[in-house]
């Protein structure tokens, strides 16, 4: 290997070596973290957008591709345009999907997910629901307390969800216990303060989590991999606590999950999971010293996420043990090709400035239009 040639130890990186998930091997240990994408039809289908953006990421050579949230119950929909996973009738269209990404090694999960509070009825169609009746000030909802009949009700609709993601093709799924929706608000002591075996302690909170892992890993086999994304912390006081999550993590390990991206934040938090504005190398990798925590305690692999731009500080959290898995969500959205720059040795830093303008509600694009040059 010739060493003064960058493309050349590049591609030699840990970030090019492969890792298993359950049984599903992962080319390289890039991942385009969930991102909801604004692109499906009013009815929660997959349309040629959908197609053309998983494509160009496969073809980007991400190793594993998580889909946006996909809701298992119009009730739990978070967004106009979100994908659905609710409905047998989904499936045909959703196994479009990992056709577009098959054509390369790069694998693809579906994310399936339930906002819960963090929704509006004009959206969901109904009063948003919840573990427990705790106002919801940045949607301004009151949600309503789920029956224990909906509790045993919604763990199927994610059980039957994970079956139609397997049925489509998926490789695996993925469960959103993150950022305040429905799963991550059941675990939180904030949000949860019911009275029956769904709450109160660690391992009522986390109750409904492991009958959906039970359900999944007895319907659509062991080895359809289940992974979760996981707050490490809700960042708002008698929230959930990063040594809390760490236990549920090792609680559903034990259970049979698959692997742990670990994010953190939720709405009323303030400090939410897509931090602006970041500039330096420092300021990479936010959710990446609660994540090195996660792996020091489970042996599955754990990803590391939160404003990863740098090609160098990527390698070095993976070469230091921190993380097994790199997950970036916005840079995707500005170059679905990054990974293939990357082995190419073309770039070494995602050219994403963090602004948050690719939120658009016509279909994620990166609103940003300077570009900055950092060729190497
Ligand atoms: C447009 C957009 C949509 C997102 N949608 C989801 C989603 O559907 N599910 C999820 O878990 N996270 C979602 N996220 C959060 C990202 O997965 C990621 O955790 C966060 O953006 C931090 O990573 P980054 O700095 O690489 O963007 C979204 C982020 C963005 C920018
Ligand atoms: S608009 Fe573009 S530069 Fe800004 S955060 Fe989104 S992808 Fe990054």
């Amino acid at each position: 290997m010739r060493r003064d040639d960058p493309a050349e130890l590049m591609r030699a990186s840990v970030l090019f070596t492969p890792l298993r998930i359950g049984p599903v091997t992962i080319p390289n240990r890039f991942v385009r973290s969930a991102t909801h994408d604004f692109m499906a039809e009013e009815d929660g289908s997959v349309t040629e957008r959908h197609l053309t953006l998983f494509n160009q990421l496969a073809e980007g050579e991400v190793g594993l591709i998580i889909t946006g949230h996909a809701y298992v119950n119009p009730a739990g929909k978070a967004s106009p345009r979100q994908l659905g996973v609710h409905e047998d009738r989904m499936v045909e269209g959703l196994s479009r999907i990992p056709q577009a990404v098959h054509d390369f090694p790069s694998r693809v999960f579906l994310q399936i997910a339930h906002a819960g509070r963090q929704t509006k009825e004009k959206i969901c169609g109904c009063t948003p629901l919840a573990p427990s009746a705790v106002y919801e000030p940045v949607f301004k909802v009151m949600p309503r307390a789920m029956t224990k009949e909906e509790v045993k009700t919604t763990i199927a609709e994610f059980v039957q969800a994970g079956r139609r993601a397997k049925q489509a093709g998926f490789d695996g799924v993925q469960l959103h216990v993150a950022h305040g929706y429905l799963l991550n608000s059941f675990i939180s002591p904030y949000t949860n303060r019911r009275e029956d075996e769904y709450s109160g302690s660690l391992l009522n909170r986390a109750r409904i989590l492991r009958e959906i892992l039970g359900g999944l890993k007895s319907l659509a086999g062991l080895d359809f991999p289940v992974i979760a994304k996981l707050n490490s912390s809700d960042f708002i006081p008698q929230g959930l606590s990063i040594e809390e999550s760490i236990e549920i993590a090792r609680l559903l390990e034990a259970d049979g999950l698959d692997g742990v991206e670990v994010s953190g934040g939720m709405s009323e938090a303030g400090k939410g999971s897509i931090w602006q504005g970041l500039r330096s190398q420092e300021e990479e990798g936010y959710f990446v010293d609660s994540a090195s925590r996660f792996k020091a305690a489970l042996r599955i692999p754990v990803f590391g996420l939160g404003g990863f731009r740098s090609f160098a500080v990527m390698e070095r959290a993976i070469e230091e043990g921190k993380v097994d898995l790199i997950s970036l969500s916005r840079p995707f959205i500005r170059e679905p090709d990054l990974v293939k720059k990357f082995r190419l040795g073309q770039v070494d830093k995602s050219e994403c400035i963090s602004c948050n303008k690719c939120f658009n509600p016509r279909g994620i694009k990166c609103g940003d239009l300077v570009k900055p040059s950092r060729r190497i």
